[in-house]
């Protein structure tokens, strides 16, 4: 029926009909990208002429009902709008960034905040996300990092998996689901030195084997969409790139979805040197299988001269125009065009109290622990005297993070405020600022350098953590120094925030770190010498809250980092699925081995790592047979037990390492956890099941497949703590 609809549409529709499907305008004065030339009254008409396929940017019921209604009371077909927006972190709820929350490990819950979003963005007239950004990163330097699910494919598939699925839920016609998009396709997130936009080399195994994962993944889901990348990908635009998007992505996984570029990226290929002009450019990006044009212009002002003049195939523009009427028939927009647009669930369902009752929920699971010397965390809630200092500790408006919706600005619940909500009412809690940090505003460059020589606030925070018991210090990144076109080339704590700690310190030993921050950071000599380090990265709505939870002991913290935080940033990238080398060490004692002679090869927090209230202790690593054949499989497990004093939640993971391959391999790969909760004294026995899909990767034969050989197996709660064993395939 679905195919039927779509063909008998399109057999009525022009050419100029069909091309407006493809078109995508931005609605509002939020621009997320360079501001375009077409006024409003020229997109009116547009509009009215059914010259135009989705929007973005439009935020209210209203907004969306006024410019639904141009099309469906003025266009011949009256083919109904998308309306896209970023929801990437929750829509008005805020939840923590995605690189925080992938912090959790835990799937469901991740679900869930996206299914949330969804149901709070479909209620203001939103019916397509432009999310899960599922791109691998393993530079902390790229402010994106904070939008994806950190540097390994495993965890990054699993989570882009859950986020589809929170959006779309299991019936994308449902009002409370939208249409997901995954993004940006692809290997966004390698960008050259970190700088947003930049160029990416990458060789093909690496392509295959650790940006695509994730995105295959959510082809597999049925992700409705995907977008293009900004960046070229060896020499060829990803927007431009056929073998990506036609070959790879339509006829290798035949996904049915569509493709939409990102802003304005289609006329960028005339910057990248790919194309002439917005005519060319519109050329090459339908071609290679770009399905929308989002704010480039280039499809409205070339695609019907290019069908006419023969260069490109109308067959094209069908497959185009088909696949984005597919998402529009199975959002069931035909059948009701305005059924995202109810006032009455516009008021009803938005920042809601269980909304961020689950942000606290999940909040608190996203935080790890660092560093817990001697036990000092978690906190008595009557604890004498406590100092919260630092320039994130009174702060409302960083935990929202970047990338942060319709969130009200400063609207989060501070850290200061979470704190004097969970003590006793006799605890002395005093507050200073410290330092500050430099605000950015969005979309408009300002320097960070502002603020950051200011250290006169020092004293006065010195004088109270002088007579405090314990000091509870903020520090990190503000909200606007990561997301998009926030790369750092520092990414250090700020001169002023190291200064603050090392006069505290010298008053006061008894410092508990409260780190925000939307990426790894290098805060290798704060890290030797603070006694407990929270993660707390930008949170959302309620942040100071989640944080009080975990430091006070209501929360046992659970989370573990899905990224490397590097000892200094000449490590970066950094990343536990490295390969070995040639020379991977030093027997000898000579100087002839990969290494830096200034730092250590190390992370100062590897991938994996999260300290808890409790301990975990892993015995009796077995393996059900050393070996398995095609077809067959063998059974890992381990024994975990809680060997502290609280209840407490451990994520076991499971890591293998394929010995001599076709190609080399990395010398460890996530490939499965378990996220299980253990009363004190209490075990439990994990299980993963090992098959051939499990060993499988993409070899010299340009296909994924198992190759015969040795394997190790790592079972442990980080990816340097693992106990050993091993296999061996054979065909
Ligand atoms: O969805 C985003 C994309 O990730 C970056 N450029 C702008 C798009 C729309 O806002």
């Amino acid at each position: 029926i679905v195919e039927n609809k779509i063909d008998s549409l399109l057999s009525i529709m022009t050419l100029k009909e069909k091309i407006g499907q493809l078109v995508l305008y931005n609605g509002s004065w939020d621009v997320t990208g360079p501001p375009s030339d077409v006024g409003n009254k020229e997109k009116y008409e547009k509009l009215k002429n059914g010259e135009v396929g989705a929007m973005l940017n439009v935020t209210s019921v209203s907004g969306a009902r006024e410019l639904q209604s141009l099309v469906m009371d003025h266009s011949r077909l009256k083919i109904p709008l998308l309306f896209g927006y970023d929801v990437i972190h929750g829509f008005k709820t805020i939840f923590p960034i995605p690189l925080g929350e992938s912090a959790s490990w835990d799937i469901e819950a991740i679900e869930k905040s996206s299914s949330i979003a969804a149901k709070e963005a479909t209620a203001s007239g939103i019916n397509w996300a432009f999310g899960p950004m599922v791109d691998i990163s393993r530079d902390a330097r790229w402010g994106r990092i904070m939008e994806g699910a950190g540097e390994d494919p495993f965890l990054g598939s699993k989570i882009a998996v859950a986020r589809i699925q929170g959006f779309q839920g299991n019936d994308l016609s449902d009002n409370k689901t939208l249409a997901a998009c995954a993004k940006h396709f692809a290997a966004y997130g390698f960008a050259e030195g970190g700088r947003d936009y930049n160029t990416v080399s990458i060789g093909e195994y690496e392509l295959y084997n650790t940006v695509l994962p994730p995105f295959k993944a959510t082809a597999k889901a049925g992700v409705a969409t995907m977008m293009s990348a900004f960046n070229e990908v060896d020499g060829i635009p990803a927007t431009g790139h056929k073998k990506l998007q036609r070959e790879i992505l339509k006829k290798d996984w035949n996904w049915d979805g569509f493709i939409v570029s990102d802003w304005a990226s289609i006329a960028e290929m005339i910057y990248h040197g790919y194309a002439k002009d917005k005519i060319h450019a519109a050329e090459r990006a339908i071609i290679a299988g770009n399905d929308m044009d989002m704010e480039g212009r280039a499809y409205e002002a070339g695609l019907e001269k290019l069908v006419k003049e023969g260069k490109v195939d109308e067959k094209l523009i069908d497959d185009a125009v088909k696949r984005i009427l597919k998402v529009k028939l199975d959002l069931g927009l035909f059948d009701d065009p305005f059924k995202y647009c109810d006032e009455t669930r516009e008021k009803k369902d938005i920042y809601t109290k269980e909304n961020l009752e689950f942000s606290r929920n999940v909040a608190k699971k996203s935080i790890v622990l660092l560093k817990n010397d001697k036990d000092i965390l978690p906190l008595k809630k009557d604890i004498q005297s406590i100092a919260v200092i630092g320039p994130l500790a009174d702060d409302k408006d960083t935990p929202i993070g970047s990338w942060r919706g319709m969130a009200t600005a400063n609207s989060a619940v501070s850290l200061l405020e979470g704190i004097k909500a969970k003590v006793d009412k006799n605890v002395k809690v005093s507050h200073a600022q410290g330092v500050k940090l430099g605000k950015d505003e969005r979309n408009f460059i300002k320097e960070l350098a502002i603020n950051r020589e200011d250290t006169s606030g020092i004293t006065e925070a010195v004088d109270i953590a002088k007579s405090a018991g314990l000091v509870v210090l903020a520090i990190g990144e503000e909200a606007f120094q990561s997301g998009e076109a926030r790369s750092q080339a520092d990414i250090e704590l700020t001169i002023p925030q190291q200064k603050l700690f090392e006069a505290i310190y010298e008053v006061n030993k008894n410092i508990v770190v409260v780190l925000m921050n939307g990426r790894p950071m290098a805060i290798t000599h704060v890290a030797e010498k603070a006694p407990a380090i929270v993660e707390a990265w930008h949170l959302g709505s309620e942040s100071g809250n989640a944080i009080a939870d975990v430091l006070f002991g209501d929360y046992n913290p659970s989370g573990k980092l899905p990224v490397s935080f590097p000892r200094s940033v000449g490590q970066v990238p950094i990343y536990y699925n490295a390969k070995n080398t040639g020379r991977p060490s030093n027997p000898e004692g000579l100087v002839f081995w990969s290494h830096y002679t200034d730092e250590k090869n190390e992370p100062l927090f590897p991938f994996g790592h999260g300290l808890s209230y409790t301990t975990f202790d892993y015995k009796d690593l077995k393996i059900s047979s050393s070996s398995f054949s095609s077809g067959g499989n063998i059974n890992v497990s381990i024994t975990v037990t809680n060997t502290g004093k609280r209840k407490g939640k451990e994520v076991v993971q499971l890591y293998i390492r394929d010995l001599i391959g076709s190609l080399t391999r990395p010398v460890k790969e996530l490939k499965g956890f378990e996220l299980i909760e253990l009363e004190p004294g209490k075990s439990k026995t994990v299980s993963f099941i090992i098959n051939e899909e499990t060993i499988q990767f993409y070899t010299v034969n340009r296909k994924w497949e198992a190759e015969p050989g040795e394997f190790k197996v790592f079972i442990g709660g980080s990816s340097n703590t693992l106990l050993e064993t091993g296999f061996s395939f054979e065909k």
